[in-house]
């Protein structure tokens, strides 16, 4: 677990497992271990309350838990990739702080730093809870995934262990509260170790008295800052377990100071994540939890619209109208439901506002009432539509951008090929081309031109649909409808892609395929002109485009730019000969629920190894590694990962080492400095196939590093700097900076920056969220650095949530104000009734919700008359169930929960008469009594 001592290259470190995700039997824990341990325990208790509140049942996934066994007990087998993206999200945050805070004391509870270790977590938790309020989930895995880090390591590098605890200390996620007797800065808490042997080091009277201590740390030898008598961390890396007293306490792995309690601290570490987690759903509520682990009831996929709502684009408007009802009418309450459904209205000047929602009907009705507006100029702020969008859908959405008309902010379109590439986001044009005669007749009544957007015009559109996988559909505004139809396709919750290319220019080629038993629905999606293709199907049966009576094709259509190939489905490989001098792209989905999702990550410098996830584009001509993840079966394992070249098709395929839990570590020696796409192959235990999957998004390698290390949290109200880092191996150049945020809060940054070779430059980024602003809103920063002549840039791509100063960490209250109870010995015969008053305190920020956790009889509530901030309870249960629990929860997330337990008491006689009193004249004389938690 947590801190490996094991002072060996970065690299080999990846593959002897130290930190990585390895699980062997019998071998330690680490922080990924832990944390997906926990999230599948607490997403099993989240869905077994789930099923609880509906009244339906609920059976436990096998032990050991897995992700895919988790998502089946939960239904949701469809969602099993967000939630490995989610797990995996979430442990990368966790062990980037070891990487990026390894000697900040306070993130590892090292060096007595109780107080700052556990400000660190409740900050943390406010800003989940806000963040899961607004549905920010992506932002609130980010925090929670470095919050957990300092919490499991309380475990490991505190003596609770040693003090004899068997629970987690849970005041660690309770700000305010008392985490226990922190040892006195002066006070001596251990002794040298004897030779190797530390199970004594630390002092007896420290255990006796129950004082809480840390072990210090430090990576330089003769400066170490510990106090005469102090315990230190451990380890070789540890230079201060050098000095007297000598040895270490920690508890990382089986062979630390403290190994021979791994075992415990590993297992008070999971319970203690699972308890933060737990404290985090009953704060948001069972769904809403969920959402955050990325299991939805539906497709976890976005249904995203961006249209221009400009006059000339009313018929477009009616199709995205259809869309939506078709969809929403086939696929609510299915598998494929969209888990969200966003859209974003923009014309010129403006754009938005975005209207996000997970209600169906509402969305609907909005869609309905759209209506056009403005638009005098020819061109609008599709790309500032479309920046908002891929800030906003879940990672790996496919967003569909109506218009007819050039992007008026072309400026952007660095930052939109950044976004794409960090959220793996599709993104689909649907153009339609009578744009220059509407917009000129506005303005020109005697110019009836008829023409389409400009080529260049168009070509933007096409890079963009081409970096991101998706296409570029061009089509006259009567041929939209036939066009929309792909949109049905794309919301599915197991579309995977099989293959994506595309050639600009255009050129003959051929393409390879793999069907496997897994995928239905195989489909073919091309955009081109002009341009013929045949197919050969895996027993060598061909069929040419132009051959309308073949067998391979069951149906095909083709409108304006666009062609849809209805495959026969045949499992093998198939081939397809592409023949066109035009620019084409070449698109094959099909619906299976094995897929993969994968992160570019870096070995650490540091002094504990790991790796950490890019937010940026990779080093060009260095090496680089992948963290590959399938999803949808347990069984699966990766064969085969290649680096395919996006317009030549050469490829480079590449080193696997499996890492466990479907896990694996993909090693590449030279990243390509053209676009390239990840193709995967693998094999599920027992086909007899392959499948191959491919990531619809190009991605690209870069000489420009950019590095960013900020505070996730911009507190309301007060500037932010955001401090970032230009290196380039390229000559000495001044290199262009665009800092542009999805809120557009006042911002400042050096536009331009002289980056001199193999040195770096420092920039900072300013950021000012206003008061109105809620808490939780997250802002997504993206930097953007380019070279002069615009052949390379890079960019970093950074999340914050926005927390408005608000001190309220206390939770909720309960005030019984009366309970009348009959209860007899003969239950049934008897009931009882009770009142309860919930405040969130003078300074609170108010009640939110208040529910009925355990009980079975009749829960009102009500607002108290004036007085908002005040729920009134009232319940009435049978005695047969004497308890009732209340979960009360307050506006910033704080949980808290209050029990009252009816006494049996009276006679038969008397339980009669309370029943003849509640019904006559609702309470009656007798008093019981509760009592709070
Ligand atoms: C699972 O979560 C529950 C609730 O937080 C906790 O009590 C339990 O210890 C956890 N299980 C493990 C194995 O940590
Ligand atoms: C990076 O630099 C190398 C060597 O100068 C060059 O070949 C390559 O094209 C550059 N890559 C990018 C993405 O500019
Ligand atoms: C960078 O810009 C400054 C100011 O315009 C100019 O003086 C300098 O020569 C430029 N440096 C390079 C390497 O282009
Ligand atoms: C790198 O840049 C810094 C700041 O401009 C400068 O002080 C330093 O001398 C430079 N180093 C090299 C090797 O050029
Ligand atoms: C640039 O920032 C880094 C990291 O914050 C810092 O270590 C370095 O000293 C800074 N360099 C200059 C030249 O200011
Ligand atoms: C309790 O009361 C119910 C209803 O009067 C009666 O049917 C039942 O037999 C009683 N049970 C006992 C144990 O007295």
């Amino acid at each position: 677990m947590i801190r490996s001592v094991f002072a060996v290259l970065c690299f080999l470190l990846l593959h002897i497992g130290a930190q990585a995700f390895e699980i062997l039997p019998g071998d330690s824990l680490n922080h990924q271990e832990i944390t997906e341990q926990a999230i599948l325990n607490a997403t099993v208790q989240a869905c077994r309350s789930l099923a609880q509140t509906e009244g339906t049942s609920f059976n436990n996934p096998a032990q050991p838990f897995t992700a895919e066994g988790v998502a089946a007990a939960c239904g949701a087998s469809q969602s099993s990739k967000a939630f490995r993206q989610a797990i995996t999200s979430i442990k990368l945050r966790n062990i980037r702080v070891d990487i990026r805070y390894a000697l900040k004391p306070s993130f590892h509870f090292d060096e007595e730093e109780f107080v700052q270790g556990r400000r660190i977590i409740t900050d943390g938790m406010v800003a989940v809870k806000a963040d899961n309020r607004m549905g920010n989930y992506e932002t609130a895995r980010e925090k929670l995934g470095e919050i957990m880090h300092p919490l499991q390591d309380f475990y490991s590098h505190s003596n609770w262990v040693e003090l004899g605890n068997t629970l987690p200390n849970s005041n660690l996620i309770k700000a305010e509260t008392s985490i226990g007797n922190i040892a006195d800065q002066n006070r001596a808490t251990c002794r040298s170790c004897v030779g190797n042997d530390c199970t004594n080091n630390i002092l007896e009277d420290i255990i006796a008295g129950q004082i809480l201590t840390s072990g210090y740390f430090g990576l330089l030898p003769f400066v170490s800052t510990k106090p005469p008598g102090k315990c230190s961390h451990g380890g070789s890396v540890d230079q201060t377990s050098k000095i007297e007293p000598t040895g270490g306490i920690n508890k990382d792995s089986f062979q630390s100071s403290h190994g021979h309690l791994h075992t415990q601290a590993a297992n008070l570490a999971v319970a203690a994540t699972s308890q933060l987690l737990e404290d985090i759903r009953l704060a948001a509520g069972d769904l809403p939890f969920l959402q955050m682990v990325g299991i939805s009831r539906g497709s976890s996929k976005a249904l995203c619209f961006v249209t221009d709502t400009s006059k000339s684009m009313s018929d477009d408007i009616e199709v995205v109208k259809t869309v939506t009802s078709t969809i929403i009418n086939i696929e609510v309450g299915t598998e494929n439901e969209p888990s969200v459904y966003i859209l974003i209205p923009f014309n010129d000047p403006g754009f938005g506002p975005i209207i996000r929602t997970t209600d169906a009907t509402l969305f609907k009705d909005i869609v309905n009432h759209l209506t056009t507006t403005g638009g005098g100029d020819v061109e609008e702020m599709s790309l500032s539509g479309l920046q908002l969008a891929l800030t906003s859908a879940p990672f790996n959405s496919e967003i569909f951008l109506f218009t007819d008309a050039p992007a008026k902010d072309k400026d952007l379109k660095n930052t939109v090929i950044a976004l794409i590439e960090r959220t793996q986001t599709v993104v689909n044009f649907m153009i339609t081309d009578s744009v220059v005669t509407n917009r000129r007749r506005r303005r020109n009544s005697n110019l009836l031109q008829t023409r389409a957007i400009s080529e260049s015009d168009a070509q933007l559109y096409r890079d963009l649909a081409q970096a991101s996988g998706g296409q570029a559909i061009v089509v006259t505004k009567a041929e939209l409808p036939v066009a929309a139809a792909t949109i049905v396709q794309s919301v599915s919750s197991s579309l995977v892609t099989l293959l994506q290319a595309s050639r600009d220019p255009g050129q003959t080629d051929s393409f390879t395929f793999i069907v496997d038993e897994t995928v239905t629905n195989p489909t073919v999606y091309i955009t081109g002109r002009s341009l013929t293709f045949t197919l050969t199907s895996p027993t060598g049966v061909t069929q040419q485009s132009t051959d309308s009576t073949g067998s391979l094709i069951t149906s095909s259509e083709t409108v304006g730019n666009f062609i849809t190939v209805r495959l026969l489905k045949q499992v093998g490989q198939w081939a397809i000969r592409m023949v066109s001098n035009n620019p084409y792209t070449l698109r094959v989905v099909g619906e299976s629920s094995v897929d993969f999702l994968f992160d570019f990550v870096e070995p650490s410098q540091g002094p504990f190894g790991g790796f950490d996830a890019l937010d940026t584009r990779p080093k060009a001509g260095a090496s680089g590694t992948l963290l590959v993840t399938l999803s949808g079966s347990d069984s699966a394992a990766v064969t085969e990962v290649a680096l395919v070249e996006s317009t030549k098709g050469s490829e480079e395929t590449l080193g696997v080492v499996s890492q466990g839990s479907g896990n694996f570590l993909v090693q590449v020696d030279v990243m390509p400095t053209v676009e390239f796409v990840v193709r995967v192959k693998g094999r599920v235990q027992g086909s007899a196939t392959d499948f191959q999957r491919q990531s619809p998004t190009n991605f690209r390698a870069s000489n420009l590093t950019l590095t960013a290390n900020s505070d996730s949290i911009l507190t309301a109200g007060t500037m932010t700097s955001v401090p970032f880092t230009v290196a380039s191996t390229r000559a000495d150049e001044n290199i262009t900076i665009r800092a542009t945020n999805s809120r557009n809060l006042d911002s400042t940054f050096p536009t331009v920056l002289l980056v001199e070779s193999g040195n770096s430059t420092n920039g900072t980024v300013t950021l000012l969220a206003p008061l109105s602003i809620p808490s939780g809103s997250d802002v997504i920063l993206t930097i953007v650095a380019e070279t002069p002549d615009g052949s390379d840039t890079n960019y970093i791509v950074l999340r914050f949530s926005v927390v408005n100063l608000l001190n309220d960490f206390t939770q909720p209250a309960c005030q019984l104000l009366s309970m009348q109870s009959g209860c007899v010995e003969n239950c049934s015969l008897s009931a009882w009734v009770a009142s309860v008053r919930v405040t969130d305190g003078d300074s609170g920020a108010g009640v939110e919700r208040v529910s009925l956790i355990q009980g079975t009889g009749v829960f009102n509530t009500s607002l108290e008359a004036g007085n908002e901030n005040v729920t009134l309870v009232s319940y009435v249960a049978s005695c047969c169930a004497p308890v009732m629990q209340l979960l009360v929860v307050d506006r910033v997330g704080n949980v808290g929960t209050c029990q009252f337990t009816a006494r049996v008491s009276g006679s038969a006689a008397a339980s009669l008469s309370f029943f003849l009193c509640l019904i006559i004249m609702g309470f009656g004389q007798l008093l019981l009594s509760g009592f709070m938690k």
